[in-house]
């Protein structure tokens, strides 16, 4: 029997995250779940992983941290194998105006969003190397376009994630490894219904599309880029945001 390959989803226990390991799994995929603090919800996905027939496994780790994602993509390496398909999701979203924040709020943004997605990579790219072959996919925003008034911890880590991402697709496009963004628009998780109230008729007037969009639209658009269709693609953004953005 052909042995799956490892996807690591971080943040994969709620929201995009676990419709993305959810869905990795039906794909064949071994999944490493990652959380932060919602440990029940990781264990949840691992378990309705396993009652389908697939493999998973949770693991902590404080992505803000710098010491945390080496340790989590060698801890995963361990318990289900090499990672060759790196899903850089875990994000946190606080609402704060540039005058009010601290530089603790503004490492710990930069630290969660870009700073572990390089170093995520960095962790993942001698197995993708041996192996000849890999995906690193990185959940972007709307926001690193459009900016977001009181976030702009949240949108310069996004942006800076796109000349992360072109940059490392040029370094390792010609060992067989892609690297691409999935930049979602507002998607109906808790990071955006705890800020709808009284939002929704200003964002619907927003969005064609007329409705927020699902977890799983964006999952579909991470597994498509991690899937052997996308192999022609690298250093590209797929936006998922009902045509709120068009450019
Ligand atoms: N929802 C949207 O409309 C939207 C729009 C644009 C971009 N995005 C991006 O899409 C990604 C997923 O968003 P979502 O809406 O699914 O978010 P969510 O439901 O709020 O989930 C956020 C995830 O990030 C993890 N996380 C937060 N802080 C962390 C830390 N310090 N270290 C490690 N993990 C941490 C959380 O883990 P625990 O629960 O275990 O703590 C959780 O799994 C994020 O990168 C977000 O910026 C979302």
């Amino acid at each position: 029997m052909a042995v799956s390959r490892v996807a690591l989803v971080t943040g994969g226990g709620r929201g995009i995250g676990r419709a993305t390991s959810l869905l990795l799994a039906r794909r064949g995929l071994a999944v490493a779940v990652h959380y932060h603090t919602g440990e029940a919800n990781a264990r949840e996905v691992v378990q309705r992983i396993e009652e389908g027939g697939g493999r998973a496994a949770c693991f902590a780790a404080d992505l803000a941290e710098p010491a945390g994602c080496r340790a989590l993509v060698e801890a995963v390496g361990r318990s289900l194998g090499e990672v060759l398909v790196l899903v850089h999701n875990a994000g946190e979203m606080k609402d704060c105006p540039v005058e009010e924040m601290t530089d603790e709020e503004w490492e710990r943004a930069l630290s969660l969003h870009l700073g572990a997605a390089f170093r995520l990579s960095r962790a993942c790219l001698p197995a993708m190397k041996r192996a000849g072959w890999g995906r690193i996919i990185a959940l972007s925003s709307q926001a690193a376009f459009t900016g977001s008034a009181r976030h702009a911890q949240y949108a310069a880590g996004k942006a800076g994630l796109h000349g992360f991402a072109y940059s490392l697709a040029k370094e390792v496009g010609p060992v067989g490894i892609t690297v691409n963004l999935v930049a979602p628009g507002r998607i109906e998780t808790e990071m955006v219904l705890d800020r709808s109230a009284g939002r929704m008729e200003e964002w619907m007037a927003q969005t064609p599309l007329k409705r927020l969009g699902k977890p799983e639209e964006v999952a579909s658009a991470v597994a498509f880029l991690a899937s052997e269709e996308a192999s022609y693609i690298t250093g590209a953004t797929l936006h998922v945001n009902g045509g709120q953005l068009m450019s």
